[in-house]
């Protein structure tokens, strides 16, 4: 049975792990988290695209019939090159994904009666800056307002494992000042961003009650199911029996046992048998 390639630049995208994993029992992963190199966020777009062609070649030597970019900031710099170079394995990105959540998630409206009551993008600084997730929530609807905001601290909190911290609540309302006021809220808050998951609660507990907030984890998975579907490589359609068990393979360029610790916070699972890669 070929698994399904997951590559992050660290362990956050474990999040997107455990929404593919719940949504295809059926499925094998390799989980490749970058984390020698962890933030992409902050570095180049060349730069960025260089570690996912690397990340991604290394699930292509394993032999993955799909791969998902789980990092959103590799995914608004890279998809298309990727695509491009490992053809014909499909990769799949977050961003798309995101966007249909996002706008999903927000009640139809004229450009007056939506004022500012669009979508904010909580991201990285190279996501905000590419600009990748305005322009595909806008071109599902043109006329939602969308705002972004990077976010840089909050990653090295949860790669911390600093979710439930004082600090949070603090960071957090320093981030959203300007959009904390029912008639400055968004309508949706989109976790643009691999780590942010793990600050839902925190973020639901500041914003106002009526703002939706999403991420992009369980809509990929959607995606990747649909793909596999459409295109007969889904392994719970295969014939043997009994069928192969699914594995999960985890694999970290450094600090193998800290993701292991961790890496449990994102995947909301034990993490276990982490093995070392050199890209
Ligand atoms: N994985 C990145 C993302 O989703 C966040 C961490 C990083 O900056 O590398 O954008």
């Amino acid at each position: 049975m070929q698994p399904i390639g997951v590559f992050d630049s660290g362990m956050g995208g474990l999040t997107v792990l455990a929404a593919l994993a719940e949504r295809l029992p059926d499925e094998s992963f390799v989980y490749l988290g970058d984390t020698a190199r962890l933030p992409y966020g902050s570095k180049s777009a060349a730069t960025v695209s260089r570690y996912a062609i690397q990340a991604a070649q290394h699930l292509h030597n394993a032999q993955v019939k799909l791969i998902v970019i789980a990092c959103n900031t590799a995914s608004a710099v890279a998809l298309d090159e990727l695509r491009a170079a490992f053809a014909p394995t499909p990769v799949i990105g977050v961003v798309q994904p995101g966007a249909a959540a996002a706008s999903a998630a927000c009640k139809p409206g004229n450009a007056r009666s939506l004022g500012r009551r669009g979508v904010l993008v909580l991201a990285t600084e190279s996501t905000v800056r590419g600009g990748a997730y305005a322009r595909a929530i806008q071109a599902r609807n043109a006329r939602l307002p969308v705002y972004s905001r990077a976010c840089p601290l909050l990653v090295a909190l949860a790669e911390e494992g600093r979710v439930d911290d004082p600090v949070v609540a603090l960071i957090l309302q320093d981030y959203l000042a300007g959009y904390l006021s029912a008639d400055q809220s968004p309508q949706t808050l989109l976790l643009g961003c691999t780590h942010f998951p793990v600050f839902r609660r925190a973020l639901e507990r500041l914003l106002p009650q009526d703002v939706a907030v999403v991420d992009s984890a369980s809509t990929t998975a959607g995606v990747v199911a649909e793909h596999l579907e459409q295109s007969q490589q889904s392994s719970a359609d295969l014939g043997a029996t009994p069928k192969p068990k699914p594995t999960i393979r985890f694999l970290a360029t450094d600090g193998v046992e800290r993701f292991a610790r961790v890496g449990r916070t994102f995947f909301g699972a034990p993490v276990s048998d982490v093995e070392l890669v050199d890209l």
